[in-house]
């Protein structure tokens, strides 16, 4: 798979860290060697796995012989992390968004671009099998000229969805269901077209939630080349509704892809012919390989001299500072 023995120092080893791109990282044939995070319970958990437990991230960074770090604190600390791994000479992969403001990603570009190392968005459904295997039928004209990308990416998250609930915190989280997950399709549009967005818009609302972010938005965005998008993203859909959906439409046809989007493999991808309305499934190649497995293979490559191609700073800043205008532009209202 690539990646193999990197040496990973993670910052923040809670729900995501822990469950996803920690599995990930090992299953690339990596190693965990530190973990820093203020929770005894995360630390102890990272020592059961054979990681450095650190209490702070002075310490983690003190670890001879760390090749890569993984940011996956709380948005609004995924900044220091970000600038202290840059003045440390490492190469970073952080947690989407970026940021929690638009102020910290530009601050956090200029500190990985003086330090000149790798940077990634963690971005781990461009590494999903099945939209490998949309982006690949795509490239090679299946849809004909592409038209529009649709997506619904919807959850559940309650004010007390965890014991302390950073994400319905503005100052923590830098906003609501629009910040934490449209980025995921947001970027997917890009991924899968080849075309980043110029431009979006947003509506939010605060409709079931007790708390002071958005929990539900839609967006609109159209590339520069006339792919129009729209996505609805919330945080107030029960979990046993469909809610994961990515269509790509075009003049010959149309992939739909449901239960992608998210953090495991699976789903179905399926493909509709525009002159019949015959439909069929399209087989995915390694279908039950982790995106996060696949995303720390792919940085692993990048930091061992391989392809760097998956990340790239500059596209995601510009599309923080896209997110940011649109967000901006629709505040919260009940
Ligand atoms: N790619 C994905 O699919 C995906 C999924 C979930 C979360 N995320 C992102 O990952 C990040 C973490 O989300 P989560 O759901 O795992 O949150 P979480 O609350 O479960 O975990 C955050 C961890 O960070 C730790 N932490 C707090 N302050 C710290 C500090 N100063 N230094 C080190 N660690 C610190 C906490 O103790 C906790 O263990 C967020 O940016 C989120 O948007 C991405």
């Amino acid at each position: 798979m690539g990646g193999r023995g990197i040496s990973w120092g993670i910052v923040g080893f809670g729900w995501v860290a822990r469950d996803y791109a920690a599995p990930g990282i090992l299953a690339a044939g990596g190693r965990i060697s530190a973990v820093s995070d203020p929770s005894p319970t995360a630390r102890d958990t990272a020592a059961s796995l054979g990681a450095r437990p650190c209490s702070a991230l002075p310490e983690l960074l003190a670890q001879p012989g760390l090749d890569a770090i993984y940011v996956a604190t709380p948005n609004h600390l995924h900044r220091q992390a970000v600038e202290a791994a840059a003045a440390a000479s490492l190469p970073v992969l952080c947690e989407k968004p970026m940021a929690a403001t638009l102020a910290d990603a530009e601050a956090m570009a200029s500190a990985v671009k003086r330090a000149g190392v790798l940077y990634g968005t963690a971005f781990d459904q461009r590494h999903h099998p099945a939209h490998g295997a949309m982006r690949e039928a795509i490239s090679a004209g299946m849809l004909g000229r592409v038209t529009a990308v649709r997506i619904a990416y919807c959850c559940w998250v309650d004010a007390c969805w965890t014991a302390d609930n950073w994400r319905a915190d503005p100052a923590r989280a830098g906003g609501g269901a629009l910040m934490d997950l449209a980025p995921h399709g947001l970027d997917l549009i890009h991924f899968l077209t080849g075309e980043p967005l110029a431009e979006i818009a947003a509506l939010t609302q605060v409709r079931v939630q007790d708390y002071s972010v958005d929990d539900g938005a839609v967006l609109i965005g159209r590339t520069a080349d006339g792919v129009l998008a729209q996505m609805h993203v919330s945080y107030n859909c029960p979990e046993a509704l469909p809610r994961r959906r990515l269509e790509v439409l075009g003049t010959r046809g149309q992939l739909v892809a449901l239960d992608t989007m998210g953090q495991t493999p699976g789903g179905t991808l399926t493909f509709t012919d525009g002159a019949t309305g015959e439909q069929r499934l399209l087989p995915v190649a390694d279908p039950l390989a982790s995106p996060f497995a696949r995303q720390m293979a792919a940085f692993g490559r990048a930091v061992s001299g391989g392809d760097r191609s998956p990340f790239d700073i500059e596209r995601d800043l510009g599309l923080m500072r896209l997110l940011d205008r649109a967000y901006r532009n629709a505040p919260p209202c009940r």
